[in-house]
């Protein structure tokens, strides 16, 4: 029989060994739980540490016990952030990180001409996978563009595919009798649009007016469209002030509108002048007068320095005046010197 008084002496002196004998709060492991955590433990109590979500053991113990010497083991336990999967490329892309780990995000561009198709960034989760899939760079492409009323289609590559690439190009083209307000060349833009299309309008030029002294030519049709041409002419000594040929503009009118210029007579009988760089008669060279818009350059005397100069006359529109400096010489004044026959000053 085991008296009461000896258990309680038992009880007592085992207290007595143990009393002190606690271990303290164990050391902190990053990124790790100890459960249970306590200011202190008894001896033989049970501790054991959990790497937090996101993060994995090392090597390294993770369970103890809290042993007789009241000190807890050296822990070389070390929780380290997991991993997620992935290469770091994208195919004509970029990813921007600073690492693959837990918690961390990367994010993915892609380069001119091709579109995100996906996320533009992903995060690391705890269970070391991606939160998003990881996106392509897929190119831009446009469907074919379509095509204005009284448009076609002058220059489009990719009849084939059916699709174009970002910055290819198409040329459009309207029909006849219509003029294009825009750009004729359209562009595959990075929304997979194209750039805005031209817009092909009906024409219509007035009837031309027949000039004074001349006629002009034009289709027979009951209207004129944008780009016909008319062809204009002038009766003989009647010259043409303006292009031959005019055409329908988008705006509904004539590059020009040419007129007939008269020719002049020159009221001089007879004289020495230069035409187009040559001396001749004016009696002889300008019978009938001279057209439109031709120059002849008279001689005229400086008498203090005896020599002569020429000034130039142009016809204009029937009108033709002689230089102030120029002196007719009488038929009968044979003695005289002419002007042109004396010293160029
Ligand atoms: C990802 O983009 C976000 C938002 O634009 C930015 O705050 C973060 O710094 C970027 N991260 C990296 C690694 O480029
Ligand atoms: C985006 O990518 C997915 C899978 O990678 C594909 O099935 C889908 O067709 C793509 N979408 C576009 C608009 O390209
Ligand atoms: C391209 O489009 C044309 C006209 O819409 C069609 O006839 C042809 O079958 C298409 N080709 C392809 C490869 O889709
Ligand atoms: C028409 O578009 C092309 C290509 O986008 C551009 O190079 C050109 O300058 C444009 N022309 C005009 C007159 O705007
Ligand atoms: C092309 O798409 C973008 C974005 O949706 C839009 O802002 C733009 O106006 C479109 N361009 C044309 C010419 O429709």
């Amino acid at each position: 029989m085991i008296s009461p008084v000896l258990v309680l002496l038992v009880s007592f002196l085992c207290h007595s060994v143990t009393a002190g004998r606690t271990c303290p709060k164990p050391q902190e492991v990053p990124f790790s739980t100890v459960i249970p955590l306590k200011m202190s433990y008894e001896v033989g109590e049970q501790i054991v540490y959990i790497c937090k979500p996101g993060y994995v053991s090392r090597g390294g113990m993770r369970r103890f016990t809290c042993p007789l010497t009241g000190m807890w083991p050296i822990n070389t336990l070390k929780c380290q952030p997991r991993v997620c999967p992935f290469a770091g490329i994208l195919e004509n892309g970029a990813v921007h990180y600073t690492t693959f780990e837990y918690p961390n995000s990367v994010n993915f561009t892609c380069n001119k001409g091709f579109y995100l198709n996906g996320s533009a960034s992903a995060k690391c989760m705890d269970d070391g996978r991606w939160s998003h899939p990881l996106p392509v760079c897929s190119p831009i492409t446009c469907p074919p563009p379509s095509i204005p009323n009284f448009a076609t289609l002058k220059l489009y590559t990719s009849l084939v595919e059916n699709i174009s690439f970002y910055q290819e190009t198409a040329i459009l083209d309207c029909l006849p009798h219509y003029a294009m307000f825009g750009n004729d060349t359209i562009r595959c833009t990075e929304h997979g649009n194209w750039t805005e299309l031209p817009e092909c309008r009906e024409v219509r030029c007035p009837f031309p007016t027949r000039p004074d002294n001349g006629f002009v030519n034009y289709p027979a049709s009951h209207a004129l469209f944008y780009k016909d041409k008319a062809t204009y002419g002038c009766h003989e000594t009647y010259v043409l002030d303006g292009p031959e040929v005019v055409e329908c503009e988008k705006f509904g009118t004539w590059s020009a509108s040419p007129t007939c210029k008269a020719s002049c007579k020159i009221p001089v009988k007879k004289a020495t002048v230069l035409y187009k760089g040559e001396k001749v008669n004016i009696q002889d060279k300008f019978k009938n007068g001279i057209l439109h818009g031709e120059i002849i350059s008279f001689f005229c005397k400086d008498k203090e320095r005896k020599c002569s100069y020429t000034e130039d006359a142009q016809c204009i529109n029937g009108n033709f005046e002689i230089p102030n400096c120029f002196k007719e010489h009488s038929s009968w004044a044979f003695w005289k010197t002419d002007a042109a026959d004396k010293q160029p000053c």
